[in-house]
């Protein structure tokens, strides 16, 4: 069996490729330690309402310039609906879900986010320009998934 030039080519690309990617993967995982947003806790979805922090969603400034917003998702809102934030303030979202799988894409930034009932799901985001952002639902959740939203104000 010939193998043609070009065939032969294409396979050394492809090896090539593999490896290079594999170098890139570890050296944003491990040397520059950039992850996926993970699980930050559980809380049972049935007491959550009573439970730290989730009994009192909203947004808290925690230091100069840096705020938590505990975040719940539920059939279909999100609450609070509504986050203001000054310009240039680190912003850690504490977010889950009370009843089904939603999820949480804040537009114009990386925040995006699964929110699985049981699990508490944590991301944090400087927001640097003034102005809107949609907070939106990616998982289809019921018949009013497609209303299912919220925003960020930053002023
Ligand atoms: Cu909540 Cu879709």
């Amino acid at each position: 069996m010939r193998v043609h030039q070009y065939e032969k080519a294409f396979l050394w690309l492809g090896a090539i490729m593999l490896v290079v990617f594999m170098v890139a993967l570890v050296i944003t995982s491990v040397a520059a330690s950039m992850h996926l947003p993970g699980r930050a806790g559980e809380v049972d979805p049935l007491t959550i309402n009573s439970v730290e922090p989730f009994d009192n969603p909203g947004v808290r400034e925690v230091a100069p310039g840096r705020y938590e917003v505990v975040l719940l998702a539920s059939a279909w809102v999100f609450n609070p609906a509504e986050i203001r934030v000054p310009a240039g303030s680190e912003v850690t979202f504490l977010a889950a879900a009370t009843d089904v799988i939603h999820g949480l894409h804040i537009t114009g930034t990386r925040v995006n986010m699964m929110l699985i009932p049981g699990q508490i799901s944590r991301n944090t985001y400087r927001f640097e320009e003034p102005g809107e952002h949609i907070l939106v639902c990616h998982e289809y959740c019921g018949a009013g998934h497609h209303l299912m939203s919220g925003k960020v104000i930053v002023e």
